[in-house]
Formats: structure tokens, sequence, C-alpha cells
């Protein structure tokens, strides 16, 4: 089922979600549910607060957007209690975007590596090095679970120049070609 996309403004974005273990209820109707609306909305990732869940769970397929002969390179997986262990590498620019904050993206300066202990959709435990492109969108969806939203770490100026986009969004004054479910409506 395609469940609606919460918007920037929506307070279950800016919380820190918790853990949850294997007995969490129809688990597995979730995670079908956060791939189909993923993929409904043209998303490489999305994260449980997107759906207005603040748990630690999050999905991500990278598979989708690498070059043909990169495809191999690319990540589907999901991402269960997960925990940045180490940040290493040199920062990066990168233009990011997210589906709770249409129409809004900018170049985001995160470290090159990162190594994230989680567990995953059968609750085995992995502590893997991820970089580039896989790093990026794991550390995008992380900050989801840590409360953070990508447009905070925008340069001072770009955050002054999509303000008003942002008061927009929260007020209900966005549109995109996906549901979404506005903090209040205009
Ligand atoms: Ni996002």
């Amino acid at each position: 089922m395609i469940l609606p996309v919460f918007a920037y403004g929506q307070p279950v974005l800016k919380k820190k979600a918790v853990d949850i273990d294997a007995q969490y209820e129809d688990f597995s109707i979730l995670l079908d549910n956060m791939w189909e609306t993923m993929y409904a909305a043209h998303g490489v990732g999305i994260a449980a607060p997107q759906i207005g869940l603040a748990i630690r769970l999050f999905v991500i397929d990278t598979v989708q957007i690498m070059d043909d002969d990169k495809k191999s390179e690319g990540i589907k997986k999901v991402f269960i209690n997960a925990q940045i262990i180490e940040e290493t590498g040199e920062m990066w620019a990168y233009e990011e975007g997210c589906l709770s904050i249409p129409d809004i993206r900018g170049d985001v300066e995160r470290p090159k590596k990162v190594r994230i202990q989680y567990l995953d959709e059968n609750f085995i435990k992995h502590d893997e090095i991820y970089e580039g492109i896989n790093a990026r969108v794991i550390q995008h969806e992380y900050d989801h679970i840590e409360g953070i939203l990508f447009v905070e770490k925008l340069k001072p100026l770009k955050k002054k120049l999509i303000q008003r986009k942002l008061n927009d969004i929260k007020a209900g004054k966005a549109s995109a070609d996906y549901k979404i479910k506005f903090a209040r409506f205009a």
C-alpha cells in the first residue's frame, strides 16, 4: 500500500527515532509499504519518520541510479536500528533532495565514507563500510532517524534562498506527483 509522505513541518520529522525489535507489529507489511511508497515517489531511499513513524528504520535502493555498467555497485537494503560508528574520508558536495521537501534541492557536504552497524530485515546484525553514492544516501536517511533534514546542512546563503519555499511547504502550499501529508492545510 502506498502511504502518504509526511512533509516538512511535521513534528515526527524532527524526532530522534527509537529502536525496534523483531516483534514489531506487522513489520513485513510495513516494509512492503515503505518500498512501495518509495518507488511510487521515485525515491532512492525512505525513512520511517517520513511515513509518520519515529522508529529507526530506513530502506535504500541505489541500484536504480547507478549507470548501467555499475549496477552491481548499487545496494538495495533495509537498515534497522542503525548506528553510524564513524565517518571518514574527505568532505564532498552532492546535490540532495528529499521526498518530504518537494521541489527543493541543494548541495550538502558530507564525509565520503561511513561505517554503520545495523540489523537487516531478518534482524541479523551487520557492520559495514560504504562510500560514494551509497554512503551519501545512507547518511541522508540516517539523518532522518536522528531527526535531521538535509536543508539544515545547506550553506547559510542557500538556506536564506529557500526559506520562503520551506514556509510554503509547512503551510501546505506545495505539490508533488505523489501523496503528501502536510503539517497543516493552507
Ligand atoms: Ni529525505
